[in-house]
């Protein structure tokens, strides 16, 4: 079993996404572990992308994260990193597979409206960073029809 740290940016929720990516992640079998919506400060925004502080779009990525309400959830399932991480597509809309959210509702490269930890390390990092009153412990009955 993973956690993984899933967050919809500002954008999906200025476009009224919220429901339709949520729903994504609930229909494909994972368990939410976490679920809270807030203005991210400049502070969790800049520990959330650190490894990215010397890109050039860094300032830019700050301004728009910090922009309005983000999403913030815990998903945890079999592989689940990957899982969502294949839920979510390419960075880049435009080159991100049909199916995915990022190429069924985006055309951009900021512009992305998911965010999704990449590694084990990073999403215990991410959940930390995001979640630090910690996550929901419950028994999913569903789970008994997700996995034989
Ligand atoms: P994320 O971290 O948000 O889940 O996205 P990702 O793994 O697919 O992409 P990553 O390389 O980690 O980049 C983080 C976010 O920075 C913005 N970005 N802009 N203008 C650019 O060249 C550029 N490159 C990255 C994107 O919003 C990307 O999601
Ligand atoms: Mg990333």
């Amino acid at each position: 079993m993973e956690t993984t740290y899933v967050m919809i940016k500002p954008d999906g929720v200025q476009r009224g996404l919220v429901s339709e990516i949520l729903g994504r992640f609930e229909r494909k079998g994972l368990k939410l572990v976490g679920l809270k919506s807030m203005v991210p400060g400049e502070d969790v925004a800049r520990a959330h992308y650190d490894v990215h502080k010397e890109r050039p779009f860094f300032p830019g990525l700050i301004k728009f994260i910090t922009s309005g309400p983000v999403v913030c959830m815990a998903w945890e399932g079999v592989d689940a990193i990957a899982v969502a991480r294949k839920l979510i597509g390419a960075t880049n809309g435009r080159q991100a597979e049909p199916g995915t959210i990022r190429g069924d509702f985006g055309m951009d490269m900021g512009f992305n409206m998911i965010h999704g930890s990449d590694a084990p390390e990073t999403a215990a990092f991410e959940l930390g960073l995001w979640f630090p009153e910690g996550l929901m412990s419950w028994d999913n009955t569903m789970g008994a029809w997700v996995y034989e």
